[in-house]
């Protein structure tokens, strides 16, 4: 088995996209060009969502074209629907991603529209993206708990993941959306969807809710998986989710791949100077 642990930075994204003081566009650019020499080949920059959804993310364009984009990496943004995708693309984003929810309750609160519904707003995304040479990635929400609807079948995760996959994403990411997880359902959950999909093409997406995210990454590195998705200082949440805190610390994340010798190609350093940067902005965004 590899060695290697890739890295997805969410952040800017996910991490940002739940705070609840606004964060001044410049400061969400300095965030990205401090990440951009951190090491990461993908940083998830922001997303096209409605800006009347979530308003913390209305800035993508002019965070797209602020940013000193360095050669390798791939700046990434969400993008739920056909208008999106066209605003990501004018903007330049390197790659998209579909977000579909593996239960219903948690798709009609953060996308209003069913499991079923959203593929058919993901068809038109995917074949666009195809033609214009840009990747998609997809992400399953809830794939083990729910917060409207309780836990969620495994088979509801293994077929959301599947369908995304069969539409021409070149990953899934599997999101525990409000850090339910333990290692045993993390396992369990992985053992119905490792059947459809390879594990060279599954992410995981941890919260850290209950401080269990590490432990859910380490059980997912043991059954293969060698990307992960964190955000830097822990930053996050889903505005749609409550209770959800934030994404799995960056650091945290590293400095455990180092422990166990994987590599990551990430500089532990810069990552430690560009989360006291993110949450002294925070705390005055706060003050
Ligand atoms: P809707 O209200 O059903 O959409 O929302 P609509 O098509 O009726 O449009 C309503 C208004 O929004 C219209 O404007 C549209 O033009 C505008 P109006 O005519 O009223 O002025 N609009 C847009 N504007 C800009 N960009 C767009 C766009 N689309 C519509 N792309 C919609 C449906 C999907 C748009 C909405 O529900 C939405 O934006 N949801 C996104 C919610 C979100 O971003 N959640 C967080 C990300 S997911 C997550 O965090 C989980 C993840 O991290 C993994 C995990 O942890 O599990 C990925
Ligand atoms: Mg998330």
């Amino acid at each position: 088995m590899s060695k290697k642990l890739n890295i997805f930075e969410m952040g800017p994204r996910d991490g940002l996209q739940n705070e609840k003081t606004l964060i001044p566009t410049a400061s969400k650019i300095e965030l990205i060009n401090r990440l951009s020499e951190c090491g990461f080949e993908k940083i998830e920059t922001s997303s096209f969502v409605s800006p009347k959804w979530v308003p913390q993310m209305a800035d993508a364009a002019e965070v797209f074209a602020g940013i000193a984009r360095k050669p390798g990496i791939r700046y990434t943004a969400l993008t739920p629907n056909i208008k999106g995708y066209e605003r990501a693309k004018a903007s330049g984003a390197d790659e998209v991603a579909i977000f579909a929810s593996a239960s219903e309750g948690f798709s009609q609160k953060n996308i209003n529209c069913s499991i079923e519904e959203s593929f058919d707003r993901f068809a038109p995304i995917v074949e666009a993206a195809k033609a214009d040479g840009i990747p998609v990635r997809g992400y399953v929400s809830c794939v083990v708990e729910c917060p409207y609807d309780g836990p969620t079948p495994v088979e509801n995760t293994a077929m959301v993941s599947e369908r995304l996959l069969q539409m021409g994403c070149y990953e899934v990411s599997l999101g525990d959306t409000i850090g339910a997880a333990t290692p045993e359902t993390t396992e369990a959950m992985l053992d119905a969807v490792l059947k459809v999909v390879p594990v060279e093409q599954l992410a995981g997406h941890f919260h850290d809710t209950k401080d269990l995210a590490l432990a859910n990454i380490m059980s997912s590195i043991k059954m293969g998986l060698r990307t992960f998705d964190s955000a830097i200082g822990g930053l996050g949440g889903c505005p749609y989710a409550p209770g959800a805190k934030g994404n799995v610390s960056t650091l945290a994340v590293a400095k455990m791949a180092k422990l166990l010798d994987y590599d990551t190609g990430l500089d532990i350093e810069k990552l430690e100077q560009t989360q006291e940067f993110i949450l002294s902005i925070k705390e005055a965004a706060a003050a």
